[in-house]
């Protein structure tokens, strides 16, 4: 059985949105709580089926984890185990998250490697390498990986080969509570890293420089619990502002600071909307007919966001005029090109890059989600084109988008989602 959401598009959207915090701060910090000694309480949290399965690996790990409406709870005062099996660590990329923090609390760790989006090769080289530096044994048997530091992390100097955010946060965990300083080189600068870095600081940790490409970390014994509230989802707010672009209307997002996806915002403006930036909130408005970009490249922040790469292309699909938008993260991010084409729209791949021509007028289809961006830039596709589309696989959008029927409903769309 999947689920499918059916859109009726061509129609301007209007209205307000609160921007929920970033599943990619949420995660890493769940990972993270495993560290703390006493509770954890996290705010604002969005219902996502990737918080489930971080919520699972706690529980599978022996740590008390639940979500209360937008809450969610996290007592690890007890023991806890050092295996994560298979069958959880295939269910999402960050379940490498817990390599770390298991490694560091308990001296060893049991895993396999992670799963997640197929956005072409995602090694875990970097993670293993430097937590190998910081005195981690590495043993692979039968495709789980067996990581031992019995003697706990010792802190190190180390550069990291490419600004990976995932092993950036692996390092920080590890160091968190490491014997001695560690100096990490080369780290990446995502507002989710500082996050991470706020967090733990919240519990005890002594960290500096995080949001920066050198991060210093002085370890301590143990960390304790904290209240915290992670920063606002900059690509859910992406999300919204290319929802607007590709339908036209008026939309206010609040809870959220324009710095945070202020390249995104700077080529939508290029493409004709216009974008108001107050403290806390920001309105995106598209009154008349969008012209193409050129070329976009996407970059580590803070460059353009490689996960709002999809979206702009699916409001780009409305442009008079070319766009070309080439991502140099991952070799396969335009998985949903096929979905625009059987729109009718003109677009063309070529390795990591996606080209953008002017066509015939789109039309509503029946296309498939083949990952998390890329099914939410189908929907943005479908709100920007007149007619039903039907979109399978939603279950890839639940990963990110704590509900995006009532998201776009509140915006005036006529959605619906059905089983088949
Ligand atoms: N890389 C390596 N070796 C490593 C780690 C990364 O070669 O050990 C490469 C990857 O293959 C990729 C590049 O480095 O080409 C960047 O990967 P990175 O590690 O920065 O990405 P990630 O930590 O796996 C996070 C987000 C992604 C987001 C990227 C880039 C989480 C849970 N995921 O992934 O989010 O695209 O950073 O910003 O934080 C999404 O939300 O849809 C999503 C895919």
């Amino acid at each position: 059985m999947t689920e499918i959401l059916e859109i009726w598009g061509g129609h301007p959207l209007c209205g307000t949105v609160e921007i929920p915090s970033a599943k990619n701060s949420v995660l890493p910090l769940l990972a993270a709580s495993v560290l703390c000694r006493e509770k954890v309480c996290l705010e604002k949290i969005p219902q996502l089926s990737d918080v489930q399965v971080s919520l699972a690996l706690l529980r599978e790990l022996g740590v008390s984890a639940r979500q209360s409406g937008n809450r969610v709870l996290i007592d690890a005062e007890r023991d806890i185990s050092s295996s994560l099996s298979t069958e959880m660590m295939r269910k999402m990329r960050a379940s490498v998250l817990f390599l770390a923090p298991v490694l560091s609390r308990t001296g060893a760790v049991d895993a396999s490697l992670p799963g997640g989006c197929k956005l072409g090769a995602r090694p875990i080289d970097i993670h293993l390498d430097g937590l190998e530096k910081m005195g981690a044994t590495i043993h692979w048997h039968e495709e789980r990986l067996y990581l031992r530091a019995p003697h706990g992390l010792k802190g190190t100097e180390y550069t990291l080969r490419c600004p990976s955010v995932g092993a950036t946060e692996t390092l920080l965990m590890a160091a968190v509570c490491a014997k001695g300083t560690t100096v990490l080189h080369g780290t990446a600068r995502e507002p989710e890293i500082m996050d991470l870095a706020d967090f733990l600081n919240t519990c005890g940790g002594h960290i500096t420089g995080a949001g920066s490409d050198t991060i210093r970390i002085e370890g301590v014994p143990s960390l304790l619990g904290g209240t915290y509230t992670p920063v606002p989802d900059r690509i859910v707010a992406a999300t919204v502002a290319c929802a607007c672009a590709a339908a036209g209307g008026c939309i206010t997002m609040h809870g959220v600071q324009a710095e945070l996806f202020e390249p995104v915002l700077e080529v939508l403006e290029k493409a004709g909307c216009t974008v108001q930036r107050e403290n806390e909130s920001v309105t995106v408005e598209r009154r008349q007919l969008l012209h193409g970009v050129g070329l976009v490249e996407t970059g580590v922040y803070p460059g353009f966001p490689t996960d709002a790469a999809p979206l702009l292309a699916a409001a780009l699909l409305q442009a008079e005029g070319e766009s070309c938008i080439r991502d140099t993260i991952f070799p396969k991010r335009f998985a949903c090109a096929e979905g625009f084409s059987a729109m009718g729209a003109q677009v063309q791949l070529e390795g990591p890059a996606l080209h953008i021509y002017q066509g015939k007028a789109m039309h509503g289809a029946r296309v498939r989600a083949q990952d998390l961006r890329g099914g939410a830039a189908l929907a943005i596709a479908a709100l920007g084109t007149a007619g039903k589309t039907e979109i399978s696989d939603v279950f890839y959008m639940k990963r990110g988008y704590e509900d995006m029927k009532s998201l776009f409903r509140q915006l005036g769309v006529k959605v619906r989602t059905k089983k088949k």
